[in-house]
């Protein structure tokens, strides 16, 4: 996947190199400063079964930073943000991929460093009982929620760091 581009980020982000799991490297930038969720939004985006996106709405264009065109054929990765724990996505491909929804609260990395947060439901498509892909849709999280996966979040990387 492509690094992040300085001349594409808000001033102050600070840079960092993340791992993925499929063993990439990825040069991130990253800013300390949220971009609410838009009321009554949903934010949509379709994968193939490795999490290729292959579909994303307006909303999704909007809030993520990145043309349509930047955003189909790459790995939904491109949206990773490090604070949130590599269990979190654990439980989720293990959900979806088992034949069932999966639903939490997820920070997301913009194209300019910056984040937003969501609450995220994902699904599997079958076709003829076969999983074909997967949906994502999202709406606005409450603030309540999103401070309590936060702090959740934080005390699961500190244990991923011990680990
Ligand atoms: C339909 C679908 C939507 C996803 N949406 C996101 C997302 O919005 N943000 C995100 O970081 N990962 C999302 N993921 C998970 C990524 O594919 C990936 O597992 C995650 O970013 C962690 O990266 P890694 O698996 O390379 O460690 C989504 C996966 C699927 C199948």
């Amino acid at each position: 996947m492509n690094d992040m581009q300085p001349n594409d980020v808000a001033p102050n982000c600070t840079e960092q190199r993340i791992r993925l799991y499929d063993g990439s490297e990825r040069r991130i930038f990253l800013c300390d400063e949220e971009v609410p969720y838009p009321d009554g939004k949903l934010i949509v985006s379709s994968t193939d079964t490795e999490g290729v996106i292959t579909h994303c709405n307006d909303s999704f264009v909007d809030m993520s930073g990145y043309s349509e065109a930047e955003l189909i054929g790459q790995p939904h990765s491109i949206l990773r943000h490090p604070d949130i724990p590599k269990a979190a996505f654990a439980d989720m491909w293990n959900t979806v991929q088992g034949g069932e929804k999966w639903a939490g609260y997820i920070k997301n990395l913009r194209k300019d460093g910056r984040y937003y947060w969501v609450y995220a439901t994902v699904v599997p498509n079958k076709r003829a009982g076969v999983i074909k892909g997967f949906t994502s849709v999202r709406r606005k999280p409450s603030r309540d929620r999103v401070n309590e996966a936060q702090a959740l979040y934080v005390e699961m990387k500190k244990a991923e760091v011990n680990s």
